[in-house]
């Protein structure tokens, strides 16, 4: 049976440090624009999220038959409750049906940087191969890598649930302090914001309300206190559950 580490490629006694930076390699190599696939890109997000939520290394397949179970609900597969629901009982066929249900599920993938990296190695946005010297510049999880955004999640809830600190205040739209930059893809807000026309023209969107509409995105987190942004910002400590970087 297959355990998280396994998948991550890092021993049973690997510390945090060494699953966080396994998950940022393996997720790189099992993306499918990296030459990896929806189902294994998945599969490694999910043994580093069962990992680092300190669940039982041991239930990682029966918690991923369950997940895959709960998803087909009401979909194409049909579970008739005969004999067979044990896992030893599954198919070749069975795989191939959870695999088509994680490319059905798979949600958008963003690949994200920190203004604070691309600051200090001098790196501007408008750089054409910003992301590539990111990608060659190995970056510590926190500052480069890539997340899949749920449905129905702004960026900022995605990046949350991975374990990020994005800056964010009102989480409204009334502030600049969560404002990403948007390289590549789109990224739709549904409310008017204190965004100007001109700062949307140049791809500025609220992470805390902006969900993906195209399927790869290149964005860059931490630009709130760039000049326009940080007038629009408001003090952190205004907003109970706020976090700022400063
Ligand atoms: S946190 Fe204020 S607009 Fe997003």
């Amino acid at each position: 049976m297959e355990s998280p580490y396994d998948v991550l490629g890092i021993d049973p006694d690997a510390d945090t440090d060494v699953v966080v930076r396994a998950y940022r390699e393996r997720v790189k190599e099992a993306h499918p624009d990296h030459g990896g696939s929806v189902a294994e890109f998945k599969r490694v997000r999910r043994a580093y999220e069962h990992l680092s939520a300190g669940r039982d290394p041991s239930t990682f397949e029966t918690d991923g038959r369950q997940r895959s179970s709960d998803a087909a609900q009401g979909g194409t597969r049909t579970d008739d409750g005969g004999a067979g629901d044990g896992p030893s009982d599954r198919s070749d066929a069975d795989d191939a049906d959870e695999d088509d249900a994680e490319e059905e599920t798979l949600g958008p993938t963003v690949e994200y940087l920190d203004y604070g990296v691309v600051e200090a190695q001098g790196w501007e946005l408008t750089d054409e191969d910003l992301f590539e010297k990111a990608e060659a510049a190995d970056l510590d999880v926190d500052s480069h890598g890539i997340l899949v955004v749920e449905d129905r999640e702004s960026l900022l809830e995605a990046a949350e649930r991975y374990g990020f600190s994005w800056p964010y205040a009102c989480r409204g739209g009334a502030c600049a302090n969560c404002a990403v930059a948007v390289v590549n893809g789109e990224v739709e807000m549904p409310v008017s914001t204190v965004l100007t026309d001109e700062m949307k023209e140049r791809g500025i969107r609220l992470s805390c309300i902006g969900h993906p509409v195209t399927d790869d995105l290149q964005v860059v987190f931490n630009i709130e206190h760039l000049p326009g942004l940080a007038e629009l910002r408001l003090p952190a400590e205004q907003f109970g559950n706020a976090r700022a970087d400063d």
